[in-house]
């Protein structure tokens, strides 16, 4: 099965938390992968002009993405336990008033209505699974439909729904997992181990997600029966992307595995290099609110600590192979990225591999 929405079978992966500039995506696109804005902290009319401003720099197709949310409630206690934690975080960067968010999350409704009517040729969905009618609406209106899975009950309940393609998160991507069924702890599945089987169960085709970073791990993916690869720490240290100067150097300077799963900045498990802010609310995880409550709530301290520089209380998401991070202009990247897998697939093919 072959990749056919782009020239090249790599997804820059939507990266929420200002990675995904319309720069980066439509230099993604233009370069011939299929460039990603993440649309989950975008209120609606803004996630509009976002998608125009991509439309202004590439006639080639790109992807936008939502979190697929449920309005949530949480009671005054909750809320004053929970704000009660970050107490002395907050002490130390200066953020003595508490400012409880009136509303935790963006619209989702209201969202998908700008996906309806703008028509961006892709979008993807992480965090649970579409109806088949809100599906159908999207195909109706053009779009490809791409939904998030972290085992193999997902990406069939992604088939069932009538998405054109399931994308396979393995365990050691960055950011948030995308686990909806079953505990998230069950469906910590590493991406060689869960590729395999997701391409077994599913006819639709699959992108396989998760510690992909150069033109190894994409042929490694493309063996094992994926049709394109969603790659997101790879392309944070592009100078196209939006994150702070501070992180691209922590990710250009990591070395090993500097990543933990964390409940504690948003709520929900999620990948990113370990720092202070973690460490310090690592005896709390367990009683944190869910998403996106503790995501709302600690966005004061997240966004203070980037102001001043105070990287060890910022939220830096990064997959498992942070420590293969370049500094490449995206389109360098991509051609970069094409040219390796191109070498690593000759040597799978060119070489004798087995004794004649
Ligand atoms: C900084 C960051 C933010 C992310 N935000 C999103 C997001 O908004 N939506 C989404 O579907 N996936 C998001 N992801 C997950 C990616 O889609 C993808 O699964 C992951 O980047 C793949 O692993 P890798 O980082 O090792 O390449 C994010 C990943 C990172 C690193």
């Amino acid at each position: 099965m072959a990749f056919t929405l782009t020239r090249y079978p790599i997804i820059q992966a939507p990266m929420a938390g200002g990675a995904t500039t319309p720069e980066l995506v439509a230099a993604v696109s233009n370069a011939g992968g299929l460039g990603s804005l993440a649309g989950v902290l975008l209120p609606p009319d803004q996630l509009a002009e976002e998608i125009r401003r991509i439309r202004a720099r590439t006639a080639r197709p790109f992807n936008v993405n939502l979190f697929v949310l449920k309005p949530v409630q949480a009671t005054p206690e909750d809320l004053r336990a929970a704000m009660g934690l970050l107490e002395p975080i907050r002490a130390e960067l200066g953020l003595f008033q508490a400012n409880v968010p009136s509303k935790f999350s963006q619209d989702f409704a209201a969202q998908l209505e700008v996906l309806m009517e703008e028509k961006p040729p892709v979008v993807s969905f992480h965090f649970d699974v579409l109806s088949a009618q809100v599906v159908e609406r999207l195909q109706q209106a053009g779009c490809k439909v791409i939904g998030t899975a972290t085992n193999v009950a997902e990406a069939i309940a992604w088939e069932q729904v009538g998405a054109d393609y399931v994308c396979a998160q393995g365990a050691e991507a960055g950011g948030h997992r995308g686990t909806f069924i079953g505990p998230f702890e069950h469906a910590m599945t590493g991406t060689l181990a869960l590729l395999p089987q997701v391409v077994d169960a599913v006819k639709i085709p699959v992108i396989a997600a998760g510690g992909i970073m150069d033109g190894r791990g994409i042929a490694a993916a493309l063996l094992l029966g994926a049709v394109a690869v969603q790659m997101g720490t790879a392309f944070l240290t592009c100078p196209e992307s939006g994150i702070h100067p501070l992180y691209k150097q922590a990710l250009l300077q990591a070395k090993g595995d500097p990543t933990v799963v964390t409940r504690s900045f948003s709520g929900r498990p999620a990948r990113g290099l370990r720092n202070t802010f973690i460490e310090r609310m690592q005896p709390y995880e367990a009683q944190v609110p869910p998403y996106p409550i503790q995501n709302a709530l600690t966005a004061e301290i997240r966004q203070a600590a980037a102001k001043a520089g105070r990287i060890e209380y910022m939220s830096l998401w990064a997959g498992q192979a942070a420590s293969l991070c370049r500094s490449l202009p995206a389109a360098e990247l991509i051609k970069t990225l094409v040219e390796e897998t191109q070498q690593s697939l000759q040597q799978v093919w060119g070489s004798q591999v087995w004794p004649a």
